[in-house]
């Protein structure tokens, strides 16, 4: 079922990286089920806000709301926060020397200590389920490759 949740919101923001002023009040909603595409130029700023939004860069100011939750470096504790909110880097940034699988399940073993044996039961669906499959495999294979020495 769709919901009209709103669980992400970002106020005004600006952020520049000296001279540059990348950001310029910036506001942005999104939905839960919502699937939103950030499009422009090459060096227009759609990763500086997606490294703001998950305070790998920091704004200089403007409000990031996570459900309704006003979200400050000052007083949250940040890797409890990237829980909430994740991202996928421009190359992927997948560990080489393992699988697919075997990265898939790193996070929620390591950073939510759960079970090795059950998240590799429950990765295995997501393996197959997304449209980065075809540059999975190929990434998978070339793991494979790397680890056979082909
Ligand atoms: N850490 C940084 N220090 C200085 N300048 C930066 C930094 N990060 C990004 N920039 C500059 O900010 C601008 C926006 O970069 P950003 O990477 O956000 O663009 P982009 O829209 O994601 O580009 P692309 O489509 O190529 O990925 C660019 O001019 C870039 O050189
Ligand atoms: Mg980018």
């Amino acid at each position: 079922m769709l919901t009209n949740k709103e669980i992400l919101r970002v106020a005004k923001l600006n952020k520049s990286f000296g001279d540059l002023h990348v950001l310029k009040d910036i506001d942005l909603a999104v939905d839960e089920s919502d699937v939103v595409v950030l499009i422009g130029a090459s060096g227009s700023g759609k990763s500086t806000l997606l490294r703001c939004l998950n305070f790998l860069e920091f704004k200089d100011n403007g409000a990031i709301y996570l459900e309704d939750e006003k979200i400050e470096k000052e007083t949250h504790n940040l890797n409890q926060v990237r829980q909430r909110i994740g991202m996928v880097f421009q190359h992927f940034n997948l560990f080489p020397h393992k699988t697919v699988l075997e990265n898939i399940i790193e996070a929620p073993i390591h950073v939510k200590k759960y079970l090795r044996n059950k998240q590799l039961k429950k990765g295995k669906p997501y393996w197959t389920k997304s449209d980065l499959v075809t540059n999975m495999m190929y990434i998978h294979r070339h793991c494979l490759e790397v680890k056979n020495n082909v």
